[in-house]
């Protein structure tokens, strides 16, 4: 059948799309989830012993997600109670999920054992502290990996930066054998192995063998000093993608044998037992993976100064430009193959001057009616999603193969309402 002139998206009309959900749409490939996932088994998983690749659930999360990482066999990287609770309902193995975080509560850790997850990854030695007093009685050993700070300052945007020394997150090196030491004086406890992240949307890859090289001489320290060994190494995400013309998605292929490499030889040299391998990719898997769907609304023209083109959503839907200046790149789904002649910023709908979700982007000419793709939006959109301006959380539908099918519906005013208790004989 031949196609239209309309933008395709997993062999589906986006034009026919917003035609049939209405819009904003956030639409997701399957298709592209799963290629993600490929590169990662056949580049990584299947190629290096030892190695398990945990998705970072922050950036996309629903219960269809986690189907299709349970039968591509990859874990989940949670965050939050919610998150862990989403896996687990969606029959994400306990054993398969790793738990994060800066600030877990009580009631946060308490609902990580009591439902068997995998690994809890520690942040801080309070942190430690509060499993200590928890874990006493347990009938097992809780397996905890140790978030460190490897003070590296990556070059990204400062609220992506994870791992520098002015962080909340992580336990600085200097402090690691007191972790360490402190784990294992707790008869429940095991010491597991370290973890870093070093940041998001990362794309060289000296910072990693950086940090990697810090974390191997204090491996050594641990064991030479406390006689203990480093099961595991998890270097978390960060893997950058292209989301504008200038950037390149991470060759992760190229980025894990150098990684590989680099920690087998250090591992070497320092005559340390070979340490299983994690990564945890968010990003890297689901931002190209995702599109947003929006109907042109009002457009200003402002004489010598610009036109603002104004979609039917912005920031609830889409706070990432808002927040930190992230880029995005859009097509005209109705006019693919238009010429691009018109310099314009797309504007979102909500009473905010910063809700801008692209600025000077050239696209075909634009009018009222017109649709509008927002590429690579699978990343930290929905995710992130809220309801700025009493904004209904738009539907979104996951594509295969040229079929489409309605994931979660849109909400209602009603839903917006739904949890606020109204005393109506007051
Ligand atoms: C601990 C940890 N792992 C993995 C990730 C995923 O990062 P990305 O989506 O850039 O791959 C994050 C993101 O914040 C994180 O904090």
């Amino acid at each position: 059948m031949k196609k239209s002139s309309n933008y395709y998206f997993s062999g589906v009309d986006t034009v026919a799309l917003a035609q049939k959900y209405g819009t904003p749409l956030y639409v997701v490939s399957e298709d592209i989830i799963r290629e993600k996932i490929g590169v990662i088994r056949k580049s990584f998983l299947d190629k290096y012993p030892g190695t398990k690749a945990f998705y970072a659930s922050k950036a996309f999360l629903t219960q269809r997600m986690c189907k299709i990482l349970i039968d591509e066999n990859i874990g989940v990287d949670a965050v939050s109670s919610g998150e862990i609770y989403t896996a687990l309902k969606a029959g994400v193995k306990p054993e398969h999920i790793v738990f994060h975080g800066n600030n877990k509560t009580f009631d946060d850790l308490t609902y990580a054992i009591s439902n068997h997850v995998g690994k809890i990854v520690v942040d801080s030695m309070s942190e430690i502290e509060l499993l200590s007093g928890l874990v006493p009685g347990l009938d097992r050993k809780v397996n905890l990996l140790i978030r460190t700070n490897p003070s590296i300052e990556a070059e990204t945007h400062q609220y992506m930066n994870t791992a520098r020394k002015d962080s909340k997150f992580g336990i600085s090196l200097n402090e690691l054998q007191d972790a360490v030491k402190l784990i294992n004086a707790s008869e429940n406890l095991h010491y597991s192995g370290l973890h870093f992240h070093i940041g998001s949307q990362l794309f060289k890859i000296d910072f990693y063998l950086e940090a990697i090289r810090k974390i191997v001489a204090r491996m050594k320290e641990i064991k030479d000093q406390l006689q203990i060994d480093t099961e595991v190494l998890n270097i978390g995400g960060g893997y950058g993608v292209d989301y504008i013309e200038k950037e390149k998605t991470v060759d992760f292929s190229e980025f894990m044998d150098t990684i590989v490499n680099e920690l087998n030889r250090l591992l070497k040299e320092n005559e340390l037992k070979m340490a299983d391998l994690y990564v945890e990719p968010g990003r890297w898997i689901i931002a190209n993976a995702g599109i947003t769907l929006y109907s042109v609304g009002t457009i200003k023209e402002i004489p010598g100064i610009r036109t603002f083109v104004s979609v039917d959503g912005g920031m609830p839907d889409n706070i990432r430009p808002s927040l930190y200046g992230a880029k995005y790149s859009a097509v005209v789904a109705n006019k693919a193959d238009q010429p691009k002649e018109e310099l314009v910023t797309i504007a979102g709908k909500c009473c905010e001057t910063g809700d801008v979700l692209i600025y000077d982007i050239c696209l075909p000419k634009l009018e009222r009616g017109d649709y509008l793709a927002v590429l690579d939006t699978g990343a930290y959109n929905y995710s992130m999603s809220n309801h700025y301006n009493m904004t209904p959380k738009p539907a979104l539908v996951f594509v295969k193969n040229g079929e489409d099918e309605l994931s979660i519906r849109r909400q209602t005013y009603d839903d917006l309402l739904s949890c606020e208790i109204i005393d109506e004989d007051a």
